[in-house]
Formats: C-alpha cells, sequence, structure tokens
C-alpha cells in the first residue's frame, strides 16, 4: 500500500540533517539566542538571495504584514485591499492595525487577485494594496503597480508561499515597497519553529520596522515607539540559513513535480493551474479544480495518498468576519473556488513514481466517479 504525504517535513530534515545539527550545536554552544550572529547573517543573506537592499527577520508571517501596514502608518479608518482569496493572515494583519480589509475576487484560473476588479474596490479611504502570490505564483504586479500609482497607494506584497519565484526575471520580495515572508515549517523555506521577515529596498522603513519588532527599542531599554516583541530568534535565522542554501534545489524539484502534473493531467477532468506571462511560480502548492472534490479527497486517502484544500472556507465567510457573512453573495468566484479547489501533493520529497502514482489513481477514481 502507498503512503505518500502531502508533504514530508521528516524527509527534509534528514536530508540536511548534518548542516541542520551543526547550526543546532553552534548556536546553543554560542549562549546567544535572541538578535544575534545568525539572525543577522541570514538577513542580509535572504537580502541577496531577493536582491533587495534589506531583510529584517521577525515572528512569523503575520507580524511581517502587520508590521508593513503599521511603519506605512496605515490604521483605523483606512482601507487596505486584499485578496478575497487567500490564508486568512492577508485579512488578520489589516485588521490588526485597526484598518479595514477589503477583498477583491480572484482571477478562477490563477486563483490570483484580479487585477481588473481592483480598481472599482478604491476609495477615498484606501491606503494601500496587499498583493498575494497565492500557491507560489506571483500576481500580476505590473498592472498592481500602475493602479497603486494611479491612485496613489502603497503596495505591498504578501509572499508567504513564493520564496524564489519571480516575475519577469525578478524576485518576490523586491517587486513593491515591501513584502512579508513566512517561515512557518511547511513554507518552500521553512523553518522548524514560527519565523518571518519583512524585505525592502526602502532604508527608512527597514530601520522603522528594526525598531518596532524590538519593544520600540534601537538600544536596550531605550524606547521610542511602542513596538512589539516579534523577533525572528537565533536558532531558526541559522537552521534557515541552511535551508536557503538549499531552496532554489528544492524548488527546483517542485517544478519538475509541477511539470509532469501539468503534462499527464491534461487529459483529465480536473481544471489546471494556468500562468501567467512572465511568472516562474515555485509551487508551493499544486491547486486543480474538480466537482468530485469530496470522493477524490476520500478515495485517495483510502490509498494511502494525502490531499488538502487551500481555503475550506474563504475569509470573508469566516465567524471571525461575520460583519461580512450577511452580504454571501458578495464575493461569488472565491465561494466557488472554495467549494472546488483541491491540492494534490508535492514538496522537494515526492518521487516520480508517487507523482505516477497520485495521477494514475486520478484518472482511475474520475472514470469511476
Ligand atoms: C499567504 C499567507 N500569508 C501569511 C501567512 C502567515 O504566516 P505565519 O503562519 O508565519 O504567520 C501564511 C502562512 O501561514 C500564508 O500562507
Amino acid at each position: 500500500v502507498t503512503n505518500i504525504p502531502f508533504l514530508d517535513l521528516g524527509a527534509a530534515y534528514q536530508e540536511l540533517r548534518d548542516e541542520l545539527d551543526a547550526a543546532y550545536h553552534r548556536v546553543m554552544k554560542s549562549g546567544w539566542f535572541i538578535l544575534g550572529a545568525e539572525v543577522e547573517a541570514f538577513e542580509e543573506e535572504f537580502a541577496t538571495y531577493c536582491n533587495v537592499k534589506h531583510c529584517i527577520g521577525v515572528g512569523n508571517g503575520l507580524d511581517a504584514i502587520s508590521l508593513l501596514l503599521k511603519a506605512n502608518d496605515i490604521g483605523p479608518g483606512d482601507e487596505v485591499i486584499v485578496p478575497a482569496n487567500t490564508f486568512i493572515a492577508t485579512w488578520f494583519a489589516v485588521s490588526q492595525v485597526g484598518a479595514e480589509p477589503v477583498p477583491v475576487e480572484p482571477d478562477p484560473e490563477t486563483y490570483n487577485i484580479d487585477v481588473e476588479r481592483v480598481e472599482a474596490a478604491v476609495s477615498t479611504r484606501t491606503k494601500a494594496i496587499v498583493a498575494v502570490h497565492l500557491y507560489g505564483q506571483p500576481a500580476d504586479m505590473s498592472s498592481l503597480s500602475e493602479i497603486a500609482n494611479r491612485h496613489n497607494l502603497l503596495l505591498f506584497e504578501d509572499a508567504a508561499q513564493a520564496h524564489g519565484a519571480t516575475y519577469f526575471g525578478k524576485k518576490t520580495g523586491g517587486l513593491s515597497h515591501g513584502a512579508a515572508f513566512s517561515f512557518y515549517p511547511g513554507k518552500n523555506l521553512g523553518a522548524f519553529g514560527d519565523g518571518g521577515a519583512v524585505t525592502t529596498n526602502d532604508t527608512n522603513l527597514a530601520e522603522k520596522i528594526k525598531v518596532l519588532r524590538n519593544y520600540g527599542a534601537r538600544e536596550k531599554y531605550h524606547h521610542l515607539i511602542q513596538g512589539c516583541n516579534s523577533r525572528l530568534d537565533e536558532l531558526q535565522a541559522a537552521f534557515l540559513r541552511v535551508r536557503l542554501g538549499i531552496l532554489d534545489q528544492w524548488n527546483d524539484r517542485r517544478k519538475a513535480i509541477a511539470a509532469r502534473y501539468l503534462d499527464s493531467l491534461g487529459g483529465s477532468s480536473l481544471v489546471l493551474p494556468r500562468l501567467l506571462k512572465g511568472c516562474d511560480p515555485v509551487w508551493h502548492l499544486f491547486v486543480v479544480r474538480t466537482n468530485n472534490r469530496d470522493l477524490l479527497i476520500k478515495r485517495l486517502a483510502q490509498i494511502g495518498v494525502t490531499t488538502q484544500i487551500h481555503y475550506p472556507i474563504s475569509p470573508h465567510m469566516q465567524p471571525a468576519y461575520q460583519v461580512l457573512n450577511s452580504s454571501k453573495d458578495r464575493l461569488p468566484i472565491s465561494e466557488f473556488l472554495q467549494q472546488t479547489v483541491l491540492s494534490l501533493p508535492i514538496g522537494p520529497h515526492l518521487s516520480m513514481d508517487g507523482v505516477e502514482k497520485v495521477v494514475s489513481s486520478i484518472y482511475q477514481l474520475l472514470e469511476e466517479a
């Protein structure tokens, strides 16, 4: 019987075991755990990787987004345009600074924000757009920056799912005023705990976020502003330096799997993701659409293939955003996606044999259906 996990994090450790263990011992022996040499080195290395001037390590991806907004004085009374189809963190970051998330429907084929619908959502209170490179595919950043320029809005990236993806040859993280990354363990660049980062070319913004993440202090016990505590720790930074060294290689493995899926599932009834011109996605997720979802999930699980749904409930339908629930037909495309999307297994440790197994099982099950 097959065992194809959705993502194999144990295998990620095994492949890098010696280097990760060495990183662990290096930090433990140093006796220094918060804001030290490892974080500084990782910040420099990740900034270089993203081809930006600054990287600031923070506690997690959610904080990375909210710190970007806060550092740009976005708060109560302001509106921020967000994708309707995203992980809820994008919305929470806006709500947490006291601003209002204004959702815009996705393009049903790329799953990313539909740029044709963005301008209709701009009001006199709109301050920014947070683009999300969902599932690892960059959003249509040139259209978004045109709109942002036209209406004098700030443009940010939520790059939590897109470490290493490029848009017309330029890396995500450097495609806007500032970008947020998550290093949650399952991400393409994942830590072994929580972690996140902000990248930007704006030196003032970088300085402000550095102060905000550390109790509003540049110097211990001298608090310039009311900041928070959101710091990447030394241990996670040391692990991330190891993972960064192999990121491109592991992204290439994901790309090969995605290419195989795209190639071999073309003859099935599944709707496959469409790639936007100029995008080189890193396939954090491989998301298809199907009307036979429940059956596929159940039958695949029976033969040992784990799938997931990203996301089963759109943010506007969540109890956390009850206020918006009254107008349930407001975001029909997102709701249609939430009912039909299915994420197939993908990751650097999924073998091509495993991929073939998933593909042949899908054909067989769809035929039965
Ligand atoms: C699109 C997106 N934004 C933000 C986040 C938040 O990151 P974190 O879990 O590190 O807070 C995640 C992942 O969890 C995500 O997928």
